[in-house]
C-alpha cells in the first residue's frame, strides 16, 4: 500500500512572536522540521508545505523532502490542499499529514498509523489525553463514543471545552477521500479559515474513521516559546537516556544539554552543566568534568575537560584540558599534553606530551611535542595587519612571560629564559635570553624615604 506524507509548515508562528519561521526554531540543535521529518517515512519523499519566508525553509529541507508552495495562509485545509496535483498523482493509498511544529512525534507512531490503515479504515485522527487541553482542538464523540467532530478551542461550547481529548494533527486518510474532500471544505467558523479537521468531520457519517490515542507529550504543538521549552526538555531527555543506554554515565540528565548529532563513547562521563553541540564526537573513557560548552570537536579516549569552551577544536587521548581553557576553530592538541587554566590556543597545533599549564595564548602556531611552555607566555601573532605563524619544535622549554614575536621558530630543544621577547629564530639547543640585566641598588629605600622627607 502506498502512502504519501504531507507537513503543513506555511504559517508564520504568530505566537512565537518572532522574525524567524515557527518551523526553523531548533530544539536540541535541530530544527523542528527536521524532527518531524526523520519521523516520517524516507520510502517517498514528503511534501512540505511553505509559505512564510518560504526561502529560507525550502533551504533547509533541501535533499530531504519536496515543497509546495501556499502564498496565503488561510488554514490547515487550504494547506494541504496546495499538495492537490501530488495527491491527484497518487490517489491511490493514504495521505498521512503532519505539522512542522510538532518535533516529538515519533517514527513507531505513525507505523501503527498505517497499519490501522492497512486493516481498513478510510481515516484515522491521532489523539491524545491530557490535563489541560487548551488550544487544541477537541476530539467531540457521541454517546456510544464513536467519533463525530473535532472542535477548535475557539469555536467550541464551555461544555466542549471541558474535553480532554485533543487532536494532535496527524491524520492518516485515504487519498481519494481527502482529495474530495478538501474540495467540500468551507470558512465558517471563528477563524474565518479552511479546517482540516473538517474533512474529518465530513467524512465520520459515510465513512469508517477511527482514532488512534497516544500521549500528550508526541502530540505537544509548539506554539509558544514555552511550548519549545517543554518539547526541547522532552528531547533533552530521550537523547540523554540514548547515550546511558549505551554506556555513558551522565551524572545529571536534567542539567546535561546534548545536541542529537553529537556522540559520545562507552564509560565517558558527563558531569553536570555541559552543552555538547553539533559535530562533537567524545571517545570512550573521557571525563567531562562540570561546565563545558563543546561544539563540533573531537575529544579523544580518556581525555578530561573541565569547565572550558572547546569550539572546532581536536583533544589527544588522555590529555587534560581547564579549567578555563578556551580552545578555538583549528586547534589540535596532541596526546598527554595539558592545557590548564586560563589557556587560549587559536589555530594551532600543540603535539604529544606538551604542557601548556597556565595564563598563555598561542596563537596561528605550530608547537611540538614534549614542550614545557610557562606560565603567561604569549604568542604575539598579530602586527595589526598581519597575522604570523610561530614554530616551537620539540622539547623546547619557555620560561614564564616570555613574548614570542611571531614569526619566530624555535630550534629543537632551545630554551628561551623568562622574561624573554623573542624577536628571532633560535637555534637548536640554544638559550635564548632577552631581558634587561638587573640592577640593585643597595639601601635605596632609606635612602629615598629620607630625600621625601626632607
Ligand atoms: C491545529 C489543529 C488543532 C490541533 C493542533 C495540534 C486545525 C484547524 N487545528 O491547531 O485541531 O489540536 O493543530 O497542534 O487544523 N499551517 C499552514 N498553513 C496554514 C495554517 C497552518 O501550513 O494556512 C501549518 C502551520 O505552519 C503549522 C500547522 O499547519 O505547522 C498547524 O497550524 P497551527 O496554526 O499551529 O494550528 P493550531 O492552531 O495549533
Ligand atoms: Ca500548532
Amino acid at each position: 500500500m502506498e502512502f504519501v506524507t504531507v507537513i503543513m509548515a506555511a504559517g508564520k508562528g504568530t505566537r512565537m512572536k518572532s522574525e524567524l519561521p515557527k518551523v526553523l526554531f531548533k530544539a536540541c540543535g535541530k530544527p523542528m522540521i527536521d524532527w518531524v521529518l526523520e519521523a516520517c517515512s524516507v520510502k517517498n519523499r514528503p511534501i512540505v508545505v511553505v509559505g512564510h519566508k518560504k526561502e529560507d525553509v525550502i533551504a533547509k529541507i533541501k535533499g530531504k523532502a519536496d515543497y509546495v508552495v501556499q502564498d496565503e495562509q488561510k488554514g490547515t485545509g487550504h494547506a494541504v490542499s496546495m499538495a492537490m496535483d501530488y495527491l491527484k498523482n497518487n490517489a491511490d493509498g493514504y495521505t498521512i499529514v503532519l505539522a512542522g511544529d510538532m518535533p516529538l512525534i515519533k517514527k513507531d507512531t505513525i507505523n501503527k498509523l498505517k497499519e490501522m490503515a492497512k486493516s481498513g479504515y478510510d481515516g484515522i485522527v491521532l489523539t491524545a489525553k491530557v490535563d489541560n487541553p487548551f488550544g487544541y482542538g477537541r476530539i467531540v464523540r457521541d454517546e456510544s463514543g464513536k467519533f463525530v467532530e473535532i472542535v477548535e478551542e475557539k469555536d467550541a461550547s464551555c461544555e466542549q471545552r471541558k474535553i480532554n481529548e485533543i487532536n494532535s494533527s496527524v491524520y492518516c486518510i485515504r487519498t481519494k477521500l481527502l482529495i474530495e474532500c478538501l474540495g467540500k471544505l468551507g470558512c465558517d467558523n471563528a477563524a474565518g479559515e479552511y479546517y482540516l479537521t473538517d474533512v474529518i468531520k465530513i467524512l465520520s457519517s459515510d465513512y469508517k474513521i477511527s482514532t488512534l490515542c497516544t500521549s500528550f507529550e508526541e502530540c505537544l504543538g509548539v506554539n509558544s516559546k514555552a511550548q519549545l521549552a517543554a518539547a526541547s526538555e522532552v528531547l533533552r531527555i530521550r537523547i540523554n537516556n540514548r547515550h546511558m543506554e549505551n554506556g555513558v554515565i551522565i551524572i545529571d540528565p536534567n542539567t546535561t544539554y546534548i545536541e542529537d548529532t553529537v556522540r559520545i563513547g562507552a564509560d565517558s562521563t558527563i558531569y553536570p552543566n555541559n552543552i555538547l553541540e553539533g559535530n562533537t564526537v567524545i571517545e570512550e573513557e573521557c571525563v567531562i568534568l562540570q561546565g563545558n560548552r563543546i561544539a563540533d570537536s573531537h575529544i579523544a579516549k580518556g581525555a578530561t575537560i573541565q569547565s572550558s569552551v572547546i569550539t572546532e577544536a581536536k583533544v589527544g587521548e588522555n590529555t587534560t584540558v581547564g579549567p578555563f581553557a578556551y580552545l578555538r576553530p583549528k586547534s589540535v592538541v596532541g596526546a598527554d599534553c595539558r592545557i590548564g587554566d586560563f589557556v587560549e590556543v587559536k589555530n594551532s597545533s600543540i603535539d604529544d606530551g606538551t604542557k601548556v599549564s597556565h595564563l598563555t595564548y598561542v596563537g596561528d602556531s605550530d608547537v611540538g611535542k614534549g614542550v614545557n611552555i610557562g606560565c603567561g607566555v604569549v604568542f604575539v601573532n598579530y602586527d595589526g595587519i598581519n597575522k604570523h605563524r610561530s614554530v616551537v619544535e620539540d622539547n623546547c622549554f619557555i620560561g614564564c612571560n616570555t613574548n614570542l614575536i611571531s614569526p619566530v621558530k624555535l630550534g629543537h630543544g632551545a630554551y628561551v629564559a623568562a622574561g624573554t621577547t623573542v624577536t628571532e629564530d633560535v637555534e637548536s639547543g640554544a638559550l635564548c635570553i632577552g631581558r634587561s640585566r638587573q640592577t640593585v641598588k643597595t639601601d635605596w629605600n632609606n635612602k629615598w624615604k629620607k630625600e621625601r622627607d626632607k
